[in-house]
């Protein structure tokens, strides 16, 4: 399978997890890492290939910012337009513990922002990198991330 990643990662957290799952899924798939990176003011957005509709499988992987979905991922959801009916997922960290503040929150939002341009999300994840568990949370995370 074609998986196509599309990833914001302002400290490395989320791009690590990323990073795990390519490494652990690259023998029998073709996955590519699209880090996208923002202006200054995070208004604008770079580094979203020209190709990325053909991908069979779209995993969307970012930071909780502001009890929000961080603003670049907001961006390039609504660059990408229209997802056509494709097969997506989504990964979030977050630095809290608990998903209540803001993960929860975020991942409502992206789900909505995606289904809305006719993505069929069907994996929702979340780290939460302060706690104690999170080892075991990316582990989970990348097996879930790696039923296809
Ligand atoms: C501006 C800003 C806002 C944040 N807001 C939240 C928040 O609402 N809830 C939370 O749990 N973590 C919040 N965080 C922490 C990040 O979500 C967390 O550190 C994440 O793992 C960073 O991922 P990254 O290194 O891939 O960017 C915030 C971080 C920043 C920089």
């Amino acid at each position: 399978m074609e998986i196509g990643i599309l990833v914001y990662s302002e400290t490395g957290h989320t791009i690590s997890v990323i990073d795990a799952f390519k490494k652990a899924n690259e023998a029998s798939h073709v996955i590519d890492i699209f880090r996208i990176s923002t202006n200054a003011s995070k208004t604008s957005i770079s580094n979203i290939p020209t190709t990325i509709k053909k991908y069979e499988r779209l995993i969307i992987a970012g930071p909780v910012q502001g009890f929000s979905l961080c603003a670049p991922l907001i961006l390039a959801i609504k660059e990408i337009g229209d997802f056509g009916d494709k097969k997506m997922d989504i990964l979030l960290t977050q630095h809290f513990r608990w998903a209540a503040l803001g993960g929860n929150r975020a991942l409502r939002q992206a789900q909505t922002e995606i289904i809305f341009r006719h993505g069929n999300v069907e994996k929702s994840t979340i780290v939460h990198w302060s706690s104690r568990h999170r080892e075991d949370q990316i582990q989970q995370a990348i097996k879930l991330l790696s039923t296809f």
